[in-house]
Formats: structure tokens, sequence, C-alpha cells
């Protein structure tokens, strides 16, 4: 059920997502769409997957975060993030507001550009209102991590990789990185990145 995860340089990524029909939401093959969409998510493992990164042009994201991808994470990663868990949810014809004027900035990576991870700052809170799977409309509210995910996965839609908005210099292989900075604090690795 899982499907290829596309890679920066395809086409789709760099596109603006189309709004999915309504009609749409209910067909079989909708519902394959979001089953194949979680399916691909979870091999890979990622927290969230937005359809242009299995080639559809659709704005539709899924999102999942559980205990089981955090158990490799200290607790004060953790903390630090405010990482917790997030039920799987599904995110159609999303709309972002970004709330206040607080920032965080923390290493994230993206399952299209595979392997790599950088330094991006974002908002620490965001609300998003959708359609759920069942097309009923609901708003989220939230802070911490999962707006980090939220903001990553609505800029999917809009043709943005992390990568337009990182710190180019922090950018490199996940693991090289983890292996140098795990532990340390932002403000500890921007230090240490200068020349
Ligand atoms: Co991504």
């Amino acid at each position: 059920m899982t499907v290829p995860i596309v890679q920066s340089g395809t086409e789709v990524l760099r596109r603006r997502a189309q709004p999915v029909p309504l009609e749409h939401l209910q067909t079989p093959e909708f519902k394959e769409l979001l089953e194949r969409m979680f399916a691909t998510m979870r091999a890979a493992p990622g927290v969230g997957l937005a359809a242009p990164q299995i080639g559809v042009g659709w704005r539709v994201f899924v999102v999942e975060d559980s205990p089981a991808l955090m158990a490799g994470v200290s607790e004060t990663e953790l903390a630090l993030r405010e990482r917790v868990p997030v039920r799987p949810r599904v995110f159609i014809n999303p709309t972002l507001t970004l709330i206040g004027d607080e920032q965080v900035t923390f290493f994230e990576g993206c399952l299209s550009v595979e392997g790599y991870a950088a330094l991006v700052t974002r908002h620490r809170e965001v609300e998003v209102s959708a359609l759920d799977e069942k097309g009923q409309p609901f708003t989220w509210r939230v802070a911490g991590w999962p707006a980090r995910i939220l903001q990553h996965e609505f800029d999917h839609l809009e043709g943005t990789l992390y990568v337009d908005r990182m710190n180019p210099r922090s950018f490199g292989l996940g693991s090289l990185l983890h292996k140098r900075f795990s532990g340390k604090t932002t403000p500890e690795v921007l230090e240490a990145l200068q020349p």
C-alpha cells in the first residue's frame, strides 16, 4: 500500500496544489489516496505527508506523531521542542494562520529531501482550519512541535520546501548533524556553525 515519495527536483513539489473537489471526498479513490498517504508516511517513517509528495497535486496532508516515533528522543529534547503525540489527522483544503510573534528555531527534515536536515525558524503557534476525512470542517490551534509540522506540511501545498526557509549554513546530512549537535540548544548550534 505504500508508494514512492517524490524527491526535490520533481515538478509537483514546486507547484501550488489545487483544492480537492468536494464531490470527490467520499469516493473510493479519495479514501484510497488517504490510506496510501498514511501507509507511506508510517513506513518512511515520518510525522507528516502532503499529497504532492506522492505526486498528487491536491491540497491535502496527513499528520501523526506517535510515542513510538519519540522513543529515541531524550526527555530534554522533547521538552525543548514541545513535542507531544499527535493522533492521526487528515487536513483537506486547509487554511493556516500564524499566531503571535513568537518564533522558534530547530532542525527539521523532509521526506522529499531525503537524508538532510537544517535549522528552520517557524512560528511557535498556529491555527489551521480544514475539512477532515468525513468532509467535516474543524479548527485546530496548537503550539510547539505540532505547529511546526502543520507549517511544514502546509508549505508543501504552496510549492514551498523547508530549504526555502532554512539557515543555509546549518544544512547537512541529518545523521552527521545529529552526531554533532544532539543535546545542544539552538543558540549553541548557531555558535558552533560560525567559521
Ligand atoms: Co516535507
